[in-house]
């Protein structure tokens, strides 16, 4: 080989490297006990982390491109990862005794995930997932979109809460009576990114992209930022169809939102608080400081709307297929079990559908406890609650069912496998509120 075709052969292959590079990126995520410093502590409190990090690292992939995520696994017992809200391959979707098998101290598993939507999504384990939730782990997965959008900064925020003690650690209890026969677990120290009331910075006329993210075992959130007008534009990672305020929705333990918060140009100097407004009292969970300098120009955005996604139409005269009744008996494991149609995971009422058939499917409350009910892989559509017309103008993959609701769902099952389908409030689950949606081919 002369030196030219040898040099074109080493620029063919650079290329080639770099183009592959580029469609697939490899990272490493290993679930680890460390200590986390949390405020008013004096000492450190032990947690389970990824990579050490709380919340785990931020992941970033771009849309039609492959993420390989080498998982191992250091804490003292079994776990997993499961990529919430994603649509990809079955196998690779994280439930031990559905999908794989536990991945044991010591051990390691291989995800590889086609990112097939782009939008917010997060990452957990699905294995004694009220307490390794509640002791750490999770992090939040970002899909870009292919065409870079000129926000003037994009904020990520993974909301939780702690139940800490007088001495900083975590309450070792899990799954108690008292979580069960409630709303789960709720914490008493709020965090965004594991930090108590952060402060963001942003210049006067910047248009921000924040993404929140419920990561909580069981609290509920309903943001709202004084003084600013936040506009929602994403639901659980896919953009709506209509744009609407962000007092209209409220963010259960998985959902996800995106908004679009302009600051004006003449607020220079002053500072936002965001505060939460589900509870009762209201408390602050952040604040946004706006620095007193020249105004920016705000960038020109049109986010995208999802107009026919899974219209509504498509559902018009299906007929409901199942009908979960959502209740709690006594029994179970933890002597008070939460069931879907009277039995418990993993004694499931589970049901097989077709590929590419609509379906729908009823979440009746009989309880009055709330329910964020989620369906893995899958975005489906609220079109009633309580029987009357409801149809959201978004698609998701955890909906609210509040106490003696029921709300009918339609979705169009893509992906061949098993699903789980489950209440999102951690302790429910655990709890027994579990059960599976096999699609066949
Ligand atoms: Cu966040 Cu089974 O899911
Ligand atoms: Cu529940």
């Amino acid at each position: 080989m002369n030196t030219s075709k040898m040099i074109m052969l080493i620029l063919t292959l650079g290329l080639l490297g770099y183009a592959s590079a580029y469609a697939e990126q490899s990272i490493h995520l290993q679930a680890k006990e460390v200590y986390h410093q949390f405020p008013f502590f004096d000492t450190k409190t032990p947690v389970w982390s990824y990579n050490g990090q709380i919340p785990g690292p931020l992941i970033r992939g771009k849309v039609g491109t492959t993420m390989v995520i080498d998982f191992s696994n250091r804490l003292k017992e079994p776990s997993s990862i499961h990529w919430h809200g994603l649509r990809i391959e079955n196998a690779m979707d994280g439930v031990p005794g559905v999908t794989q098998d536990p991945v044991e101290p010591g051990e390691n598993f291989r995800y590889r995930l086609k990112l097939e939507d782009a939008g917010t999504f997060w990452y957990h384990p699905h294995f004694n997932s009220s307490e390794q939730l509640e002791r750490g782990l999770k992090g939040v997965f970002i899909v870009e979109e292919s065409e870079r959008q000129p926000w003037s900064q994009d904020w990520v925020w993974l909301m939780d809460d702690w139940l800490l003690q007088k001495d900083g650690t975590i309450y070792p209890h899990f799954n108690t009576g008292r979580d069960l026969m409630h709303d789960g677990r709720w914490g008493n120290v709020p965090t965004i990114n594991g930090k108590f009331r952060p402060e963001y910075t942003a210049k006067p006329g910047e248009r921000i992209r924040l993404r929140l993210i419920n990561g909580a075992n069981a609290r509920i959130f309903s943001l709202h930022i004084k003084g600013l007008s936040a506009t929602v534009i994403a639901v659980d990672g896919r953009p709506v169809t209509k744009f609407f305020t962000l007092d209209k929705f409220v963010l259960s333990p998985g959902n996800r939102i995106d908004l679009d918060v302009r600051i004006p140009e003449q607020v220079g100097g002053k500072t936002f608080t965001v505060e939460d407004r589900f509870t009762r009292r209201a408390f602050q969970l952040a604040s946004i400081k706006v620095i007193p300098s020249e105004a920016v120009k705000p960038p020109d955005i049109t986010p995208p709307t999802a107009t026919d996604f899974i219209p509504a139409q498509v559902f018009k005269n299906i007929k409901v297929e199942k009908t979960w009744d959502l209740n709690a008996i006594r029994g179970g494991k933890f002597g008070i079990g939460w069931t879907m149609n009277q039995r418990l995971w993993p004694d499931a009422d589970k049901v097989v559908y077709q590929l590419g058939t609509p379906q729908k499917i009823i979440f009746k409350n009989s309880s009055s406890r709330l329910h964020p009910m989620h369906i893995h892989g899958v975005f489906f559509r609220v079109l009633e609650r309580n029987g009357i017309e409801a149809i959201e103008q978004f698609t998701r993959d955890t909906v609210l069912v509040g106490p003696r609701e029921s709300v009918t769902i339609g979705f169009v099952p893509e992906h061949s496998g098993i699903w789980l389908t489950h209440c999102h409030i951690q302790e429910h689950a655990e709890a027994g509120m579990m059960t599976t949606i096999k699609v066949k081919k």
